[in-house]
């Protein structure tokens, strides 16, 4: 087919980041559609060409004409409209397409697309095109943990979709729980990073799995560390801090997708776990020191992103403090020390290749080259905990990379590409450190 590609069209798609970026953006029935119009607005502010494509299902949650007018291109919901296969054919379609995002994915259509069919235009599309896919499911918190929707997210894991997603929270039936879909900001974050490393497409980086030295990482063990711990003052108060998980389950889901066997230990966060990684929840310290502990015998790589209480309340009262009598000056707390993880993992025998992450306010650089030789850390990932776009509980990160003979700083980009970068900058140390006769390998 011949590339006619437009660029800059429109007001809307000129000069953007993702310009002439070709785009199906499939809907399904569920009640997140509503959203769907604003992750299509944005891809076209960003110069994508989009092409919406509607289930049945999904007329009842939002209006083709909403769609066609942030697309600026008639909507297609049928394999039997003979007019719009006239212009362009399903199968011409299919290759038109550089990515394909279906948000949202209802229970109904992941399970359609996990057994290949292609009875309407949007599964036949995904079956039809070579060009990656990311699905952001949205349903019931039930229906996301019933075993019938893991093992149909498994299985289009295992077929190379990615799965965006999902959020917890408040959901539409007025139950609580992981099944809300992504905020249209985050899933433009996924959808520009995934095209960015299309190799067509001028890319940042290599897409993971196409790069020839992870596959030093195939197979082996990751122990990842995620979220916040809490430590207890009474039933009803604790100490803890704002991490939110996503930077340890972006890395947990890029460990997995260059097929690495993933655990991962979690504080308490309010995010879906990665599909095949085997989760362990915790949380204070102290718990997530005996599960790393219990764990570590068969880990290979481990990677320490949680933002782990340094000091716990010396007792937990076992009944609610009250507020103390009208006079008294402030309430004492004894804090005591929690075990440090990380250097507890540096320190064992036949210790795993080590990553800590270091939390900095000022002088980050010079702070985590420091914190890297003092845990005996292999790699440190540093970043900029004062700023607040970045970091703790937000979607986007900006960090360095340190390790032995090396720094490299990455740029500001979703939580989920520098997870892939990190795996990426990993596997290089790993495979060299294992190298017997290389120089780099010998202690510092
Ligand atoms: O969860 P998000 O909202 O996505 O936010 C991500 C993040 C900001 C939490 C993450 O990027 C991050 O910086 N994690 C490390 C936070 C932290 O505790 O940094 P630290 O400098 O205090 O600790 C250094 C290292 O020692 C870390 O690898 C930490 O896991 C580890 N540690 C710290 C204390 C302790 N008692 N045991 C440890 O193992």
């Amino acid at each position: 087919m011949a590339d006619t590609r437009s660029k800059g069209q429109d007001s809307l798609s000129e000069g953007g980041i993702l310009s002439g970026c070709r785009i199906i953006v499939g809907v399904s029935g569920g009640i997140a559609a509503y959203k769907t119009p604003m992750l299509v607005r944005r891809l076209r502010e960003a110069g994508a060409e989009v092409q919406a494509v509607m289930t049945a299902n999904a007329r009842q949650f939002v209006t083709a004409t909403t769609l066609q007018a942030v697309s600026g291109r008639p909507v297609r919901d049928s394999l039997w409209d003979a007019a719009a296969e006239a212009a362009m054919g399903h199968i011409e379609l299919a290759r038109w397409a550089d990515l394909i995002v279906i948000a949202p994915t209802t229970a109904d259509t992941l399970s359609r697309l996990a057994a290949g069919r292609a009875d309407d235009l949007l599964s036949t599309l995904r079956l039809a095109s070579r060009a990656p896919v990311l699905l952001a499911p949205a349903m019931n918190n039930v229906m996301w943990d019933h075993p019938a929707t893991r093992r149909n997210l498994r299985r289009l894991t295992e077929d190379g979709c990615t799965i965006l997603g999902p959020d917890s929270g408040p959901q539409a039936c007025g139950e609580t729980g992981p099944g809300r879909m992504q905020e249209p900001e985050a899933l433009f974050a996924a959808v520009r990073d995934c095209c960015l490393s299309i190799p067509s497409w001028g890319s940042l980086a290599t897409p993971v799995r196409s790069t020839p030295h992870l596959d030093g990482l195939r197979g082996k063990k990751f122990l990842i560390t995620a979220g916040p711990t809490r430590e207890a003052i009474d039933p009803v108060r604790y100490i803890s801090n704002e991490s939110s998980g996503k930077q340890g389950y972006a890395l947990a889901s890029a460990a997995l997708r260059v097929g690495g066997e993933v655990t991962l230990i979690s504080g308490p966060v309010n995010i879906a776990p990665p599909v095949g990684a085997k989760t362990i929840s915790v949380t204070t310290a102290q718990q997530m020191n005996d599960a790393v502990q219990a764990q570590l015998p068969a880990t290979d790589i481990f990677i320490g992103v949680a933002a782990v209480a340094d000091y716990r309340p010396a007792e937990k009262k076992d009944q609610k403090i009250k507020k103390l009598p009208g006079g008294e000056k402030g309430l004492r707390l004894l804090l005591v020390e929690n075990p440090d993880i990380i250097a507890g993992v540096s320190s064992s025998q036949n210790r795993p290749f080590v990553v800590g992450f270091a939390a900095e306010t000022q002088d980050a650089l010079r702070n985590a080259r420091e914190k890297r030789k003092r845990k005996g850390m292999d790699m440190i990932v540093v970043n900029d905990v004062a700023n607040p776009d970045i970091g703790f509980n937000s979607e986007e990160n900006a960090v360095a990379v340190i390790w032995h003979g090396g720094e490299e700083k990455l740029p500001q980009s979703s939580k989920a590409q520098l997870a892939e970068w990190i795996i990426d900058r990993i596997a290089t140390c790993y495979v060299d450190q294992l190298a017997p006769a290389n120089p780099e390998s010998v202690a510092e």
